[in-house]
């Protein structure tokens, strides 16, 4: 009989990324079902979940933030895999805990389920409930310097990346909607190998002057990388966001993304399930069209 996975955030990068891994594999496509959480069955992304067919038995409403519609979200599941989002508003700054915590306790109650992502907090909550599990940390989205405009066209008409770091920081590359999903699946094909572990889904670390140079070679433009202080990085955002936003940068630099941690065994383990995960110069062939 199928077992059951449930996918929160299954309209969105990470979800999405393991729901289409989970249908590519020849094994886990007939081991699992899948049903995808979303608060808006109405909406495209869930709509087009529904028409991949029979292996995404239901899209299924349910909101994080509300404890009482988890229940039937997560029963009769085998594995969940967890992605929390965080709240950009100042005033609502446990968001992504409080998220975390009910999707973690709903899941205790209901009993069999082993596999999550999160972040530091849920993480030490999801351990201490004892749920079985496997924490699958995505790095840096690669997608990031198209989505939020990164590599921008200056005047001169070269793509400048701005950050508030050194040349040395090193920032761990994630083709977020391509590969995350196969980094779960080395969890899914190995659960009792990894249970409690963690897996760092990244190609590489990246400095900025490497990402600016892959870039250049990739696309044909000229490119360069601006070190920034703190204040001028944060004038350049919206304010309700900045210090937030500069926050996420600087730890890449101290005490680094990953606390600096090797890669080396999780790319190991996705070696092991027969994948090679992206590298920042096929993302940049794939997409350069982006930047004309
Ligand atoms: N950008 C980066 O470099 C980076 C790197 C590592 C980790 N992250 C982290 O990745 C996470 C976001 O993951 P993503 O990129 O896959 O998300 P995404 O593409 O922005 O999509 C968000 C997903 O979360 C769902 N969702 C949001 N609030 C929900 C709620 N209250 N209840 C149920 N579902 C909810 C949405 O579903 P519906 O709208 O359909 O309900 C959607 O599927 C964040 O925690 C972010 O910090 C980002």
């Amino acid at each position: 009989m199928s077992k059951l996975i449930t996918v929160f955030g299954a309209t969105g990068t990470q979800g999405g990324s393991v729901i289409r891994a989970i249908l590519a594999d020849a094994v886990l496509s007939q081991e699992f079902k899948i049903r995808a959480i979303t608060r808006n069955v109405s909406k495209p992304a869930a709509q087009a979940l529904q028409k991949l067919g029979v292996e995404v038995k239901n899209v299924e409403k349910a909101d994080m933030t509300s404890k009482s519609s988890l229940a039937s979200a997560i029963s009769g599941s085998h594995s969940v895999f967890l992605v929390t989002t965080p709240s950009w508003d100042a005033s609502d700054p446990n968001a992504e805990l409080v998220q975390g915590k009910n999707v973690a306790d709903a899941a205790r109650e209901a009993g069999h389920v082993s596999h999550f992502d999160q972040k530091a907090q849920v993480e030490q909550y999801i351990r201490a409930t004892g749920v079985p599990c496997t924490f699958v940390l995505p790095g840096y989205y690669m997608e990031n310097y198209i989505r939020f405009g990164m590599l921008r066209r200056d005047d001169e008409g070269v793509y400048t990346l701005v950050y508030p770091v050194g040349k040395e920081a090193k920032f761990p590359l994630l083709d977020g909607a391509e590969d995350m999903g196969k980094f779960v699946l080395a969890a899914l094909k190995h659960p009792s190998k990894l249970l409690g572990a963690r897996i760092l889904a990244a190609t590489e670390y990246y400095t900025p002057p490497w990402i600016v140079a892959e870039f250049e070679e990739a696309t044909g433009k000229r490119a360069r990388y601006i070190q920034v202080d703190a204040q001028t990085y944060k004038s350049f955002l919206p304010p309700a966001m900045a210090d937030v936003v500069l926050e996420n940068q600087l730890l890449i630099e101290d005490p680094g993304y990953y606390a600096g941690e090797g890669l080396e065994e999780s790319l190991e383990l996705l070696g092991d399930v027969g994948f090679e995960p992206t590298t920042w110069r096929e993302f940049l062939e794939r997409n350069k069209d982006v930047f004309e």
